[in-house]
């Protein structure tokens, strides 16, 4: 029986560009939509633009626009990025319309209703240069309670010791670097503590992948639920809270209520019922997020939807975060790479294959290794897919295929025997195993061309008919696999469908083999990757400016609230510190945050070190930053370490010094290291787990 599911993005905040992270999500999605409208179900994919909040409004100002021509041109790139990747969206809408408005003003009666919201006055920093109020991440000042200097807003990066903002000794704005003013408003607090049963039950019910599951219960629902801060005071980039003139409804507030605007959208559209899709037992509504965001969207949301009577969601899908070369993605190396350079520069397809085979259902996180990218796509389908069609179809496309299907040893069959589990695969978005078996049945595949090998029966006019058949065979597995894959590459299905003259338009045509069909003339179907092109992106992608303000508030909107646990740190009993170091070197001139920006500071291995003769004091390190980075460095350390023990260990690195000629050699950059020197020389190491190339903050 075909199933009714509408199926959700998150909403991309119209700050900041899409990238290379985001694809992630939204190819993970079209590929599960793809999939489902191929089996017959009838699927709705909603997505929409997440418009409010600080970032648009530091972003505007820094363009010297209004929000809402900032938001309308984002909105326009954002769905151009889109469909380059082939991402089919039925609606794709924004926050920012009156449809939200209207949602958001009945959910809001329903928890007014259910007496749930409380109002309280709470202490924020106003940035007066700016004229907003900052988000904690956009304060730093002292620490209140170890002096620490130049801490964020929420908690001490030193002591490790949480506070609000306010508490800050001397805070700065970030944005502004001015002082900030203390002011104290009235907010509105929504006392989710009140749903804990029904968000226990409901988090714990297979909705959830496992591990969000656990982590929901151990570290939200083990105590009682703090109260949601909704509101925001003027000035604000929102909609004002209709019984609560001067307020702002909380940029999370309204977002996930922007699947409903979209939803209605298309249902306006397409003459659809609204209540058939978010107020009806028989839809399914699958949201797919990142794990960044879990929590707004199984407390909150659930919480919101359950009081105001509307659906809720059958499964939230939740996956984790992309690294490129084993780092976070970094504009200073490259490797934060937007949709749009990447589309300059190489076919859509190769990543919606390359993240198919690193998709499964588990929140985990993902390397794009740029030479395993290349060699996948090279391999697994230029070398195994395609290859079943550029070797045969132009030796039938005078004769068309084959009147029946020929003996093939039981290949056709066994693509149908496999098809449950390649279903099975994909509907657990479970990519990888899908990619894998489908893979598994192309390497079957190509030996029974290589072994029949038809160029070599068309020399020969007596064997037209065995060419006629082996080429019918490798057609209809190729069309086979074309059909398995058509959810990750609907390209390549509609080339297939093209060739052989048989649109794909059921996960059912895997089932029969065509015959008698003509064969169109062969055109190209994909074209190598070459590394070249890969390193030209990566290259042509390389800032030297550190992220703007406004793209770090669009994640730390993201961040802030979504319960990212504060640090817990155990008191380690007693310590000896003595106040000798900072009497022998007093604290420096305090330094803006941009200056700290400044310094580049890496994760570094050293691969090689050794005596520099003539040198008393240095030893010659060679660094690797990862890949192929490398970085010579002289360094004094030679009475405190000896070469042997130094290769192969962490240390962290001033990657953006200029290099200095030494009488030596070229020294280029810094090793981080403490104490006054000689063999009073530490070392600094990350802990286990950092790879060379991080950035440290
Ligand atoms: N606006 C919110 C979502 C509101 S949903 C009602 C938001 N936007 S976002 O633009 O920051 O992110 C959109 C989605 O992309 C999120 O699910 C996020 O997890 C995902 N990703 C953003 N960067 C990512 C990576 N580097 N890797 C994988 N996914 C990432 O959050
Ligand atoms: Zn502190």
């Amino acid at each position: 029986m075909s199933r009714q599911l509408l199926v959700t993005s998150a909403l991309p905040y119209a700050s900041g560009p899409i990238h290379l992270g985001h694809l992630v999500e939204y190819l993970q999605t079209d590929i599960w939509v793809r999939f489902q409208k191929l089996r017959g179900n009838r699927c709705i994919y909603i997505c929409a633009d997440d418009t409010h909040g600080t970032a648009i409004t530091i972003r505007a100002q820094q363009e010297g626009k209004t929000e809402v021509d900032l938001i309308a041109e984002m909105n326009e790139a954002h769905q151009r990025d889109f469909a380059g990747f082939g991402i089919q969206f039925d609606n794709y809408g924004s926050t920012n319309s009156p449809a939200n408005l209207k949602f958001c003003e009945e959910i809001w009666a329903a928890l007014r209703q259910a007496d749930t919201v409380v109002e309280r006055d709470v202490e924020q920093l106003f940035d007066l240069e700016k004229g907003i109020f900052l988000a904690d991440r956009f304060v730093r000042g002292t620490c209140p309670f170890c002096q620490a200097k130049n801490q964020p807003g929420d908690n001490c990066s030193n002591c490790g010791e949480t506070y609000s903002p306010a508490d800050l000794i001397d805070p700065v704005s970030t944005l502004s670097g001015t002082r900030p003013e203390i002011r104290s408003a009235p907010h509105l607090f929504v006392q989710i503590e009140k749903l804990h049963d029904f968000l226990d039950k409901w988090t714990q019910s297979g909705t959830l992948p496992e591990e969000s599951a656990n982590y929901i219960k151990n570290y939200f629902l083990a105590e009682p639920l703090k109260d949601w801060d909704i509101s925001r005071p003027a000035p604000y980039f929102g909609f004002e809270i209709p019984d609560s003139p001067g307020n702002y409804w909380y940029v999370w507030f309204d977002a996930p209520i922007g699947y409903m605007a979209s939803t209605l959208e298309w249902c306006q559209k397409n003459g659809e019922n609204f209540d058939d899709w978010w107020r009806n037992s028989k839809t399914e509504i699958h949201h797919f997020i990142g794990k960044d965001i879990q929590y707004f969207h199984t407390l909150f949301w659930p919480a919101m939807l359950k009081t105001a009577g509307f659906s809720l969601p059958e499964k939230v899908h939740i996956h984790g975060f992309l690294t490129v070369e084993g780092a976070k993605m970094s504009k200073s190396t490259g490797t934060f790479v937007r949709a749009g350079k990447y589309l300059e520069h190489l076919d859509p397809s190769y990543l919606r294959y390359y993240y198919a085979t690193k998709l499964s259902a588990r929140v985990e996180d993902l390397d794009l290794n740029l030479e395993e990218f290349v060699n996948r796509v090279n391999g697994d389908l230029v070398g195994k897919v395609v290859n079943l069609a550029s070797r045969t179809a132009k030796f039938v496309a005078e004769t068309g295929l084959s009147e029946t299907y020929p003996e093939d040893g039981g290949l056709f069959e066994a693509g149908i025997a496999q098809q449950a589990a390649i279903t099975e695969a994909y509907e657990a978005g479970n990519f990888s195993r899908a990619m894998r078996l489908i893979m598994e049945l192309a390497d079957k595949a190509n030996p029974f061309i290589e072994q029949n090998a038809p160029w070599e029966l068309r020399k020969d006019a007596s064997k037209a008919k065995d060419l006629q058949d082996v080429c019918s065979v490798g057609l209809n597995l190729f069309r086979q696999l074309a059909v398995f894959l058509a959810p990750v590459l609907p390209d390549l299905a509609e080339k297939a469908g093209k060739l052989l003259n048989a649109p794909i338009t059921s996960w059912e045509d895997a089932r029969k083999p065509l015959v008698g069909t003509p064969v169109a003339k062969f055109e190209h179907m994909m074209k190598r990757v070459d590394m070249k092109s890969v390193e030209k992106m990566i290259e042509e992608g390389r800032e030297s400016a550190p992220p703007s303000a406004a793209e770090a508030a669009s994640r730390e909107e993201a961040a802030a609230e979504a319960g990212a646990p504060a640090s817990e740190v155990e008191a380690a009993g007693s310590w000896d510190d003595s106040d000798q170091p900072l009497k022998d070197e007093p604290l420096a001139e305090e330094i803006s945050f941009d200056d700290f920006m400044k310094l580049d500071l890496r994760v570094a291995r050293i691969v090689a070190a050794n005596e520099v003769p003539d040198a008393r004091k240095l030893l010659q390190l060679t660094l690797s930053l990862g890949g192929e980075e490398r970085r010579n460095v002289f360094a004094g350390i030679k009475a405190a370490y000896k070469p042997a023990e130094l290769v192969g260990r962490l240390v962290v690195m001033v990657a953006n010094l200029a290099p200095r000629k030494m009488k030596f050699g070229l020294s280029e950059g810094m090793v981080i290291a403490s104490g006054p020197g000689g063999e009073d020389v530490y070392l600094l190491t990350p802990d286990s787990g950092a790879k060379p190339g991080q950035r440290v903050h």
